[in-house]
């Protein structure tokens, strides 16, 4: 079993929908992931996700209404095999709390999954509109349609 974590700021807008779309995807391939998501902040604590979230995923097909935020926490490091962050500055957030080489290891930014090295975040859309979540939407899409696909040639 793979354990994967999805990582934002707030954990109410693009993680959750991260974490959304990868079991969709995981789940109908059959494959044996836990999928997570947590936030670098403490904001949200306890939230649903987003309105604006919740409706772009629905669009979708896919249900994060029940998701709830909290906090990424030191042991989340033992927890998980591979810790997925949107931008640059959650990477400095997360590394920041890493014990060991084997923790920083973990962490990657997830556009480097699409862009090779490109170190491309996925933009916060929390102050834009709908169409914000529509662009992140189709970014995360691609992402964990390329994990998922890993995932099924190792797992
Ligand atoms: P997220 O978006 O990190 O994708 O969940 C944000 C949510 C809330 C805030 C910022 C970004 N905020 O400043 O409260």
């Amino acid at each position: 079993m793979t354990n994967i974590l999805m990582v934002c700021l707030g954990n109410i807008c693009r993680s959750p929908l991260a974490e959304g779309i990868l079991r969709a995807k995981t789940e109908k391939l059959g494959l044996n992931v836990k999928i997570d998501s947590a936030g670098t902040s403490n904001y949200h604590i306890g939230e649903h996700p987003d309105k604006r979230t919740v409706l772009n995923a629905m669009n979708h097909g896919i249900d994060v209404s029940k998701l709830k935020a909290r906090q990424f926490i030191v042991d989340d490091f033992d927890a998980f095999d591979r810790i997925f962050v949107m931008d640059s500055s959650n990477y400095s957030d997360v590394i920041s709390l890493a014990r060991n080489n084997d923790d920083k290891r973990k962490v990657e930014l997830l556009l480097n999954c699409v862009y090779p090295m490109s170190n491309m975040s996925v933009p916060d859309p929390y102050f834009g509109g709908e169409q914000g979540f529509e662009n992140v939407y189709i970014l995360l899409d691609k992402a964990c349609e390329l994990i998922a696909e890993s995932l099924q040639t190792t797992s």
